[in-house]
């Protein structure tokens, strides 16, 4: 049985750093309160004419580059992002053009909110273990300061913009790679966490721009309490399956949304803090981002070896959620 390794992984963050204190001067905040509910302590924003596609062309070429590849290579094309260029067309179909990805390749959008990386993993993983594509390059990446409303502190500290991208191909070597992933959604759930207005139910209007419709609102509490319990759920079963002990995963990377969601989840879960991989006081939930950017980072750092168990695990608006083992 082949396999489906990860070859490369590449991130980028805007140079403009947003610190808290900067905050507190526009909204009713402090950097004290900020950090003890979430952990935060700045994050980045894109310029005004930096596009969603061009931090994922940026984090792409470094992820083809660690992967030793260029864009002429890759056939299948993913990007998971909620704030995509435009409407229409995909930002995938965008970002093939800026890269110089070839012709007749296969290019689309997901939308999975904060677990796009991982739906997209397992997507890309789907499509290469048939044997139809050779090489798929998949990116998570969000302008999410263009859907916060910069005038609503319960949101605004938490959101922050980036890109990340992982190079995937098929390998014989078996039992290396992705080798096992679970995803899921509750609908249920879908009203704490959304942008009301700009979609077919709400079309933009006048009255939406006024009522400030086309920002994040969110139920912080509800949506605290269901990411802890579902990203629980989903690495039990994904150990179980694998029959698993915790002590065999080498790191978690989690996504990364708030301090206390990765706290309760370690504790949950009878692993201890240094096991997970954390960059969130760096750069805030960058949404689809979060993941490859953690990726990028622990494995430049050296905290992912070869032989390694590496659990990832997100959740996100919908409410979606998964988990993704991957042995290096
Ligand atoms: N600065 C100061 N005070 C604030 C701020 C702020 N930025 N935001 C809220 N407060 C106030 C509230 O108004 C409230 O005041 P009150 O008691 O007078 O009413 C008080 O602080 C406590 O507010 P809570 O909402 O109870 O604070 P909580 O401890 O729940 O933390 C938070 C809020 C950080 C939002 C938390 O609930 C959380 O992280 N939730 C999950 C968010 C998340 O992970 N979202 C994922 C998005 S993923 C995606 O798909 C985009």
């Amino acid at each position: 049985m082949a396999s489906v390794i990860i070859a490369g992984v590449g991130s980028y963050a805007p140079e403009r750093i947003l610190t808290n204190e900067e905050l507190a001067k526009t909204v009713d905040t402090s950097d004290e309160w900020i950090r003890t509910r979430s952990g935060i302590g700045e994050r980045r924003i894109a310029g005004e004419n930096e596009a969603c596609s061009d931090m994922a062309v940026h984090a792409a070429r470094a992820a083809l580059a660690d992967a030793k590849m260029s864009a002429s290579d890759i056939d299948l094309l993913i990007v998971a992002t909620c704030t995509p260029d435009r409407p229409l067309p995909s930002t995938a179909c965008i970002v093939q053009h800026k890269l110089g990805v070839p012709a007749h390749t296969t290019c689309f959008d997901i939308s999975a909110a904060c677990s796009g990386f991982l739906y997209a993993m397992e997507i890309a993983y789907g499509m290469l273990i048939t044997n139809r594509y050779k090489r798929a390059l998949i990116i998570g990446a969000e302008k999410l300061s263009t859907i916060v409303d910069w005038s609503d502190r319960t949101t605004c500290v938490l959101f922050g913009d980036a890109a990340g991208a992982a190079v995937l191909t098929k390998v014989a070597q078996p039992g290396i790679g992705i080798i096992g992933s679970d995803l899921g959604a509750d609908g249920e759930f879908a009203d704490k966490l959304m942008i009301h207005a700009g979609g077919s139910s709400c079309p933009a209007s006048a009255q939406s721009v006024e009522a400030r419709q086309h920002f994040i609102r969110m139920n912080g509490k509800e949506v605290f309490k269901s990411a802890v319990r579902v990203m629980e759920t989903v690495c039990r079963e994904m150990m179980e399956q694998h029959q698993l002990t915790p002590d065999q995963i080498s790191l978690v990377i989690p996504h990364q949304a708030n301090i206390r969601i990765i706290e309760a989840l370690a504790g949950n879960l009878k692993l201890p803090m240094d096991k997970f991989f954390v960059n969130l006081d760096r750069y805030g939930n960058t949404s689809s981002a979060t993941i490859p950017l953690a990726l990028d980072e622990a494995r430049r750092s050296g905290r992912v070896k070869p032989g390694d168990l590496t659990l990832l695990v997100a959740f996100g608006a919908g409410l979606t959620y998964g988990a993704a083992l991957v042995r290096w």
